[in-house]
């Protein structure tokens, strides 16, 4: 894999990048990983790389997806505004170099998430929510739960964006409803 700083250097010279996102997202899950101690590295990784693939339009997306065989399903077939996930975690390891599966499935699931996440898949899928850029009704509430219980953070990220695509008559990607009701468990 390559080094960190090199990964940063690389993605600097990136005009599509998302830099000031990007960034944010990094440091809110490096404040998360530190209350949680997990791996700060694998952490400013997968943050720095979630979203690397999500300027490239729906054309290029599928083309990358088909050369590369890589696997989706039908609903992110047909919603190429998820198909950045599964090919951001596909040029995390071929272009980065990433091998480390925690980082890459953070990346591969940090938009419809799914049940049993790792402690770093967690992390980024919150932090990319919460992070200081972010501003909608609720956004304050997941900032505090994140602080205590980043289960109970990740299920408020779910019930977020369900609502947010119900609200819009938007398809619900089932894994967000899976990644729910797995961390509820009876409560609520
Ligand atoms: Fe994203
Ligand atoms: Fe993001």
């Amino acid at each position: 894999m390559k080094n960190i700083n090199i990964i940063k250097k690389e993605l600097n010279s990136k005009e599509n990048f998302r830099k000031e996102h990007t960034l944010s997202v990094v440091r809110a899950a490096v404040e998360i990983a530190k209350k949680y101690e997990a791996d700060i590295t694998k952490v400013k990784i997968a943050g720095l790389l979630h979203d690397y693939a999500r300027n490239f339009d729906n054309e290029k997306l599928l083309k990358i997806v088909e050369n590369n065989n890589i696997e989706i399903d039908d609903l992110e077939k047909e919603l190429p505004a998820l198909l950045h996930s599964p090919v951001g975690a596909f040029l995390a390891k071929k272009d980065f170099e990433v091998k480390d599966p925690q980082i890459i499935n953070a990346i591969r699931y940090h938009t419809i998430g799914r049940p049993n996440m790792s402690l770093i898949e967690k992390i980024i899928f919150v932090a990319d929510v919460i992070e200081p850029n972010r501003k909608f009704p609720g956004v304050e509430q997941i900032r505090e739960k994140t602080k205590t219980d980043i289960d109970k953070a990740v299920i408020l990220v779910c019930d977020f964006t369900i609502k947010y695509n119900i609200e819009r008559r938007r398809i619900i990607h089932p894994n967000t409803l899976l990644t729910r009701n797995s961390l509820l468990k009876g409560e609520y």
